[in-house]
């Protein structure tokens, strides 16, 4: 497991998102282009946090499509309802999974994935426009920091 510069700067997660929110609203609050948003909010996530992998999947019909992420190769498909992302997308709000082996359905991209959060974004009608998939090597590694960090950056989107 990777270690990243917050942690070795002794930061906590929660510190290390309040850290991070102005510098991502720098680089992407201005920027009207979707997918450039989304390629620095992954790598911003991927270089602070270390975790395993960090992307986006966009709603496309009646599947998720893989979007910009950083980490090791992905499913380019995910059926509504299917796996984690597709249950955020479906149930329309952020979920937490602390053991991904206890989540019937949960779809292994990495066997080194143990925990995973995902948090869906909404269009202003409501609808879920894609989700942000987090995931990590350890166990359990997913909080309240996490859901409100990331929570948050739905401003940068709206
Ligand atoms: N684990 C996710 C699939 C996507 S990847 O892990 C990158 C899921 O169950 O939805």
């Amino acid at each position: 497991v990777s270690e990243s510069l917050s942690l070795r700067a002794g930061l906590s997660r929660a510190e290390t998102y309040a850290e991070l929110w102005p510098q991502i609203r720098a680089v992407v609050a201005d920027e009207p282009d979707l997918v450039a948003k989304m390629a620095n909010v992954a790598a911003a996530l991927k270089e602070s946090f270390a975790f395993l992998w960090v992307g986006f999947y966009r709603v496309v019909g009646d599947e998720l499509v893989l979007g910009p992420f950083q980490g090791p190769l992905a499913c380019s498909r995910i059926a509504r309802g299917r796996g984690v992302c597709g249950a955020a997308w479906s149930e329309a709000r952020t979920i937490v999974v602390p053991d991904v082996d206890k989540f019937p359905g949960h779809i292994a991209c990495s066997s080194a994935s143990r925990s995973e959060i995902v948090v869906p974004f909404f269009a202003p009608t409501g609808e879920v426009v894609f989700v942000l998939d987090v995931d990590s090597e350890r166990l359990d590694d997913f909080g309240e920091a996490d859901r409100e960090g990331l929570e948050r950056l739905r401003g940068l989107f709206a």
